[in-house]
């Protein structure tokens, strides 16, 4: 766990070495969080990016190499490793990755955009990528392997469960809850206190003003279902493990 800051507090320390899981648009923008963090001071050595597609395998993705599959994370012990998939349309893989890979949790790194806003009252958890932009106000809770896109909003108490997506421009109020697995498209809106239930999908632009449940899709000002998840085989039967210390502030 990475408690408040950014990150990049190196003090004495040599550049880890990362390894970053994807070499898609996620995964660029977490290299570009990687960079920047390193143009304040020599935090991170990025080996290169991992991906399943053996047609990437050795093309350049901006400076760095994809240098084999997501396995290949097992050759390099000594490398932080950065899960950095998730699309609408498979948000999912994330959690699919990380279970697949099946490492330590120290392994994981947390990436905080120099240019993000996370005071020393708020935890994010290993895994987790904060991009650019994004304030958190006061004593807020990020699972693991959270993705936080740019210019998101997360304000007092806010509690995101490990696996979610707040994709770009995203705002909580104060109190709100995301579930583990959501994904929260692009500029949607949580009244105070709303809960967003575990893999719910909620639609780009959506004004929530109520509770969500599990495994639902709602989009809409203000926001409705509008039809179930459906949840891949490989995922409907594994629980997702939450996060210490989320327990004790719901
Ligand atoms: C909610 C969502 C998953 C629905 O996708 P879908 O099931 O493929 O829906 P479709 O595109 O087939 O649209 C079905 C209908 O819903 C409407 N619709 C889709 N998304 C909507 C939204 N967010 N708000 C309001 N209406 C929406 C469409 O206009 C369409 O209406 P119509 O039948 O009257 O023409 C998707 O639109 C969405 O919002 N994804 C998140 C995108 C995002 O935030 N990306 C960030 C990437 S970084």
């Amino acid at each position: 766990m990475l408690a408040g800051g950014n990150g990049n507090d190196v003090s004495g320390s040599a550049a880890v070495p990362l390894l970053i899981v994807g070499a898609g648009g996620f995964a660029r923008e977490a290299a570009e969080a990687v960079r920047a963090t390193n143009t304040r001071a020599a935090r991170w050595r990025l080996l290169g990016h991992l991906d399943d597609d053996p047609t990437r395998h050795g093309c350049l993705v901006g400076p760095s190499r994809v240098l084999g599959p997501a396995e290949a994370v097992h050759d390099h012990p000594a490398a932080q490793v950065l899960v950095c998939t998730g699309r609408p349309d498979d948000y999912f893989s994330r959690e699919r990755l990380v279970t697949r890979l099946n490492l330590d949790a120290p392994r994981f790194a947390t990436v905080v955009h120099p240019a993000a806003v996370v005071p020393d009252s708020t935890v994010v958890g290993e895994g987790t990528v904060v991009l650019a932009g994004t304030v958190v106000t006061v004593d807020a809770v990020l699972g693991r392997h959270v993705a936080v896109m740019p210019q998101v909003v997360l304000t007092h108490d806010a509690v995101i469960g490990d696996f979610a997506t707040l994709a770009s421009g995203v705002q909580l109020g104060g109190g709100a809850r995301v579930g583990e697995g959501a994904y929260l498209g692009a500029g949607v809106l949580l009244r105070e206190g709303v809960r967003i239930g575990s893999r719910s999908l909620i639609g780009m632009g959506a004004v929530v003003t109520r509770n969500v449940p599990d495994g639902q899709v709602w989009y809409g000002a203000p926001a409705r279902w509008v039809r179930d998840v459906e949840v891949p085989p490989d995922r409907s039967r594994q629980p997702i493990v939450a996060v210490a210390g989320q327990e004790e502030r719901r």
